[in-house]
């Protein structure tokens, strides 16, 4: 069997990708003289305002270095004393940081199960039978992933509805939006659709990420209601995410604001991924579900075609017991890089069957 030379992208990560020249250019554009530290700065101040103009003027944003520290610091300026976080199963906050919310925070958090990687209003009510009860930590914050760990989607009503339901019981809601540009380009692509699924819906903190979408490195905090940003300055130093120059993290996110590029790649990655489900959906081996709506595919393969062609071209396993695993595409990925790894995949499951 000949194999084409590897595709130029791997398909294990949007983290896996680059930054953006435009964003590249912007960090140098920023690389002049001395500025304000610690946020006091025009970079800094312009991104702010981008901000609002995405959510509205009340919305206060604070940027951080990354997407464990952006949800640990908006859980920490949510959380009261004796709350739990209310998330899935499949959370990253529950699965992939490494117990930060719960050490930093010192505070349980509650993963609800879920086979579709999101929460629905029923299970929020089911808690209802711990509030006010002195034995259990109280349900304080509900934190939704969107779009979730598992590449699917909150529709706008749906993120109303939780939010409904969570502050009729008192609870404040989060999003860690690590990937709310690919959420939003999947709705539609318009900044009506981002705030359809946030500020409209009643979402009180979000995690804005930056870095999957081509950053170097960086997230923001937006606090949509502002009562609860009065104590982040504070708590985003005690958790470290202050920026000494911050100036070069918000030149990054005024560049991925500016003219929608932000949209543009989320749009792309999406886009990458359609492709990509079109190309193996119907080659023998490959159990895929529907077309993905963001940019994560979770095929099952035969368990001996993983390992070769996981060695050509790399992505992650995601259930090793059932043989499926993720594929992801990115900002940067091209149409060339899934022609190549779609040819790839048919060559190696050839040999298997
Ligand atoms: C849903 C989600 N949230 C947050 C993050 C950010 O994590 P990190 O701390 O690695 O930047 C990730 C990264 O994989 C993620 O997938």
């Amino acid at each position: 069997m000949t194999l084409p030379p590897a595709p130029r992208c791997s398909f294990a990560s949007d983290n896996f990708a680059g930054a953006h020249p435009r964003v590249l250019d912007a960090v140098v554009a920023a690389n002049t003289g001395h500025v304000m530290a610690y946020g006091a700065d025009v970079h800094t101040a312009e991104c702010e305002a981008r901000f609002r103009e995405l959510f509205g003027p009340s919305a206060q944003t604070f940027l951080a270095f990354t997407g464990t520290g952006a949800n640990v610091l908006a859980l920490a300026t949510m959380l009261k004393p004796a709350q739990a976080v209310v998330c899935t199963n499949w959370s990253h906050i529950a699965v992939d940081e490494t117990g930060a919310p719960e050490r930093i925070l010192g505070a349980k958090l509650i993963d609800l199960p879920s086979v579709d990687g999101k929460l629905h209003p029923e299970q929020l009510d089911e808690l209802s039978h711990l509030i006010g009860v002195i034995h259990h930590a109280q349900p304080g914050v509900v934190s939704l992933t969107q779009s979730t760990e598992l590449g699917t989607l909150y529709t706008p009503d749906e993120v109303a509805a939780l939010c409904e339901t969570a502050h009729r019981l008192g609870m404040s809601v989060h999003v860690d939006g690590a990937r709310i540009a690919n959420a939003v380009a999947a709705l539609g692509g318009t900044v009506a659709a981002l705030r359809s699924l946030t500020v409209d819906a009643g979402v009180d903190v979000l995690s804005f990420g930056g870095t999957k979408n081509g950053l170097l490195g960086g997230e923001a905090v937006v606090y949509l209601n502002s009562e609860m940003a009065t104590v982040a300055p504070f708590v985003r130093k005690q958790v470290t995410q202050l920026a000494s120059k911050m100036r070069f993290v918000a030149a990054q996110f005024n560049a991925l604001l500016d003219d929608g590029l932000w949209i543009e790649l989320a749009t792309h990655a999406n886009e990458m991924a359609a492709l990509l489900h079109r190309r193996t959906v119907d080659l023998d081996g490959v159990e895929l579900g529907a077309l993905p709506r963001v940019n994560s595919l979770f095929p099952r393969l035969p368990a001996a075609a993983i390992e070769p062609l996981r060695e050509w071209c790399f992505f992650w396993d995601w259930e090793v017991s059932t043989h499926q695993v993720r594929w992801m595409t990115a900002w940067d990925t091209t149409v060339d890089d899934v022609e190549v790894f779609a040819e790839g995949v048919a060559k190696i499951l050839a040999t298997c069957n």
